[in-house]
């Protein structure tokens, strides 16, 4: 067939095996194998049936993504799925793992599905950014109802097998080995002289036209919402409306060129960036020089809201988790605090009162040092106090086990000085969680000057364990999250403080995709955060920068600190988290701009979104500069799994490629002439425009 399908028989039975690991992709030789497979099975009297197996951990997980964009090699995907629907003999696709995208739609151009019970089954080509483009369009729904399967298309989700069966997706679930009761199915199908099931001229799913009709309209009716910006889902409606009404030779070309369409744009290529940006992170030097050490006791000290979180992270992921407070009030608090997310699981019906029971007594509240002696990994995030944190390591050096890895979720503050604390430094490295912990997936790693390889591959095997996106961080201010935050804020400040309303850069970045603006966001975290922060560094302020924090100031000054008082950059109403603009913020900036003798200035949309992401791109190449951070995707990861920042454009630094990084150079010469020191622009833009480099190559270099 081809080195990477294979052809097998079985008395009457044939059967063609995939095996192109790790996922079985549906790259040009698969494609060719299937296609020749069915060639040949068609021509072989003596095969009465065949079943369409993956080998390894899944069926075909879809097409193979690194094809998008190269010249199309034959067959085509479509082509293979209606090649499959065209055999004379009877053809079963036995699934086990993930048959996503294209592998679905290969399962659905065969006559009658098998699975694994605990395999599933999706459409997730929307969250690379393209529509199904090998019939899924035109076939799911005819079995599944055009409802069903564009909430599945639409959403990406993965279907469990029981629910496949339930939606008439599968026919039948596997009593045992998969490939044994894919064979039995086949025997009774022949027995019973089944022949070949066109999933293509099935209706069962589909309701009368106007029923059809009317789910169509109600999902592009509900489309906005549902689709976040995006781009293909409206195509995936009109593909399959076309579909009703035409050939399948026809409605597989519509089908096509929306695909086509898709592909084009600059939705598709952020999304597949992110894809493999996520999947990169974790291809760091430490990971290849050692193995991570045992990892099945942690320690957490605080309960407070990031300890908790981190808390019910650990749990979840299977681990012993002892936390330890400063006296019975706090851990009391602290306990409270956990307990509490799993009440409101079992509330909502995610968790049984025994799941919740079984977790909790895998934690134990402590207000002892003591009890963290048989911890391998402890997590401290106590308050944001240098002393404090020294205080505990030193603590930690006395009480834990010889080997344990110690680790600091400050988010600012020097690793290297609190490891100083303990005659252990090769121990200490940073695990920054974000907010909330249990919730948000994002992980930076935080390398201190004298962190081992074994150390920091611990932190990475915890990332895994606990399913967050790892991004390794080298130690500076704010490391690279906050650090390049910290720069984009005060774009946004200065903006505001120069005549932008505030609610105006919102608006701005909601419509460039971020699921809130920055003032909204502020008020939601606290305002009160940034206002001490400012407060901390107050003494270390340089006099010739510009001041970012006026506004932000007054507002805190009058206990304004957002969500958590009813009144920040918004006002909020009772249980209202969605707030109005504050007049009394209004008042204030007016006020701030005249004490600062700004005459205020207009701004328009696209001038708010140049300075906020010049901002955020020119601090983000002096990061890699330093190499804080080692490849640009891992700053595009930062961003799109911490910060809100839209997924269908990449990350910032994807964005900057998209954008073109010489516009990004000239619009940092614009803002230059008003501010040369906060707009000095990166030595690494000036030089790869020199070279004309993107940071595309720059990722391709970190991979090499
Ligand atoms: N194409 C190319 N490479 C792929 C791939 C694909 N479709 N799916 C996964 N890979 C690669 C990953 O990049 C990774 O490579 P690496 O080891 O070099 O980093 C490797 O396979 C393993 O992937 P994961 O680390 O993600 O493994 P998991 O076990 O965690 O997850 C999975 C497996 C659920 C299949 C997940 O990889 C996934 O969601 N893949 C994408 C599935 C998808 O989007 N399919 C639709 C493709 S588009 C399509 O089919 C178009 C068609 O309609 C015409
Ligand atoms: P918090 O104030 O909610 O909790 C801190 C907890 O530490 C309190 O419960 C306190 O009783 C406890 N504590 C103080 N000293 C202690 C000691 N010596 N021994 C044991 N417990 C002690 O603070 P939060 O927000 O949880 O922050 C903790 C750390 O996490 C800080 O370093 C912060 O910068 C960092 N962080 C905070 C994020 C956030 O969004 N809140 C995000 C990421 C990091």
């Amino acid at each position: 067939m081809s080195d990477q399908v294979t052809l097998t028989r079985d008395g009457e039975i044939a059967v063609v095996t995939v095996e192109n690991p790790p996922v079985n992709a549906l790259g040009a030789a698969v494609r060719q194998g299937l296609y020749k497979a069915m060639e040949e099975i068609d021509a072989d009297d003596a095969i009465k049936a065949a079943i369409i197996i993956g080998s390894g951990r899944t069926f075909p997980a879809g097409a193979d993504i690194r094809e998008f964009g190269q010249p199309p090699q034959p067959p085509g995907l479509s082509e293979v799925c209606t090649r499959i629907e065209d055999a004379t003999k009877p053809v079963i696709a036995a699934i086990h793992g993930t048959a996503l995208g294209g592998g679905l739609e290969i399962s659905l151009g065969c006559h009658y599905r098998i699975a694994d019970p605990k395999g599933r089954v999706g459409l997730p080509e929307v969250l690379i950014g393209v529509l199904p483009g090998a019939g899924g369009t035109i076939r799911l729904p005819r079995v599944a109802g055009i409802a069903a399967a564009l909430d599945i298309m639409i959403s990406g989700r993965q279907v469990g097998a029981k629910e496949a069966l339930s939606l008439g997706i599968l026919d039948r679930l596997a009593d045992g080995d998969l490939l044994d009761s894919a064979k039995s199915y086949a025997r009774e199908l022949v027995a019973e002289g089944a022949g070949p099931r066109k999933t293509s001229e099935r209706s069962e799913g589909l309701g009368t036209d106007a029923e059809n009709a009317a789910a169509l309209e109600a999902a592009r009716n509900g489309i906005v919402k549902k689709a976040k910006g995006l781009y293909a889902p409206a195509r995936m409606v009109d593909s399959m409306e076309y579909s009703l009404t035409h050939s399948l030779q026809d409605a597989s070309n519509y089908e096509r060129d929306c695909f086509m369409e898709c592909l084009k744009t600059p939705q598709q290529k952020g999304l597949v960036h992110a894809f493999f940006a996520e999947r990169a992170s974790a291809k760091v030097p430490e990971n290849g020089r050692a193995d991570p050490r045992p990892l099945s006791k942690i320690g957490v000290i605080g309960g407070g809201t990031m300890g908790a979180g981190i808390t019910v992270a650990a749990l979840n992921a299977g681990l012993e988790v002892t936390m330890v407070e400063r006296d019975k009030e706090s851990i009391d608090r602290g306990r409270n605090n956990v307990e509490k997310v799993y009440a409101r699981d079992v509330e909502k019906g995610r968790k049984t009162e025994e799941q919740k029971a079984a977790i909790m007594a895998r934690y134990t509240p402590s207000t002892s040092y003591d009890d963290l002696g048989d911890a391998d990994l402890i997590i401290e995030a106590v308050f944001e106090n240098m002393d404090v944190k020294k205080e505990v390591f030193a603590i930690l050096d006395k009480v834990a086990k010889p080997g344990a890895v110690l680790a600091s979720n400050t988010s600012y503050l020097n690793i290297d000085e609190i490891a100083s604390a303990t005659s252990r430094p090769e121990d200490v490295i940073g695990l920054h969680f974000f907010s909330p912990a249990n919730i948000m997936r994002l992980l930076e790693i935080v390398i201190p000057s004298n962190a081992t390889d074994d150390a920091i591959a611990t932190g990475f095997d915890l990332a895994k364990k606990m399913k967050k996106v790892p991004v390794r961080a080298g130690l500076c201010d704010g490391f690279i999250g906050n650090r390049i935050l910290g720069k984009y804020a005060t774009a946004a400040a200065y903006m505001v403080e120069d005549g932008a309303s505030p609610y105006a850069v919102d608006e701005a970045l909601v419509n460039f995709g971020y699921p809130m603006g920055i003032h909204a966001m502020g008020d939601l975290a606290g305002l009160d955060i940034g206002w001490s922060n400012r407060k901390n560094k107050a003494a270390t302020r340089s006099n010739d920068a510009r001041y970012n924090g006026t506004i932000a100031d007054r507002l805190c000054e009058n206990g304004w600190f957002g969500q958590k008082t009813g009144k920040g950059w918004y006002v909020y109403k009772e249980g209202d988290r969605r707030g109005t603009p504050n007049p009394d913020a209004e008042k204030i900036i007016d006020e701030a701009r005249r004490d600062l003798g700004i005459a205020p200035r207009e701004f328009t949309e696209d001038e708010i979104i140049r300075r906020y992401l010049a901002a955020m791109i020119n601090e983000g190449a002096k990061v890699l500069e330093e190499g804080i951070a080692l490849k640009p995707s891992d700053i595009d990861v930062t961003f799109l799994f911490g910060y809100g920042f839209p997924r269908y454009r990449g990350g910032p630094m994807k964005y900057a490629d998209m954008y073109g990084l010489e516009n990004v150079l000239n619009d940092l010469r614009e803002f230059e002439k008003e501010d040369p020191k906060f707009w000095k622009p990166a030595q690494l833009i000036i030089d790869m425009v020199e070279k004309g480099e993107s940071f595309d190559d720059l990722n391709k270099r970190a991979a090499s």
